[in-house]
């Protein structure tokens, strides 16, 4: 069994922004090759700021305390200070993950990213 941090358990067992926003300013979806999970995160912006982030994570426990965690730090963040999240920073932020799991850590910050990319996209065209 690794060791999860408790910190990771707090954010499996009560994941924070779980669902879709309905008409979001962007979406993003990334898939992981190494398990096949899948991670959608939808956001919400104003004024150049992450208003709202929420996801659905079809995927294994590290990965939920990954996406729930990255859309808790991100919210009330700058499109800037956002895009310069990195999946290191979220596992950090959940005092680490056992080395098997580190792979889960890497579809967070890359859905949101993709979110944000989808969002400044749209509003370029
Ligand atoms: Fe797939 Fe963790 S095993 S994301």
């Amino acid at each position: 069994m690794p060791e999860y941090s408790e910190k990771v358990m707090e954010h499996f067992k009560s994941p924070k922004n779980v669902g879709e926003i309905a008409g979001a300013d962007g979406v993003g979806e990334v898939g992981n090759p190494v398990c096949g999970d899948m991670m959608k995160f939808t956001i919400k912006v104003k004024d150049d700021r992450l208003e709202d982030v929420k996801f659905l994570t079809f995927g294994c426990g590290a990965a939920i305390a990954v996406s729930s965690m990255v859309a808790e730090m991100a919210k009330g963040m700058t499109l800037d200070e956002a895009m310069k999240l990195t999946n290191k920073d979220v596992a950090k932020a959940l005092d680490g993950l056992p080395g098997n799991k580190m792979h889960c850590s890497n579809l967070g910050a890359d859905a949101l990213h993709k979110a944000i990319e989808d969002y400044r996209q749209k509003q370029a065209s």
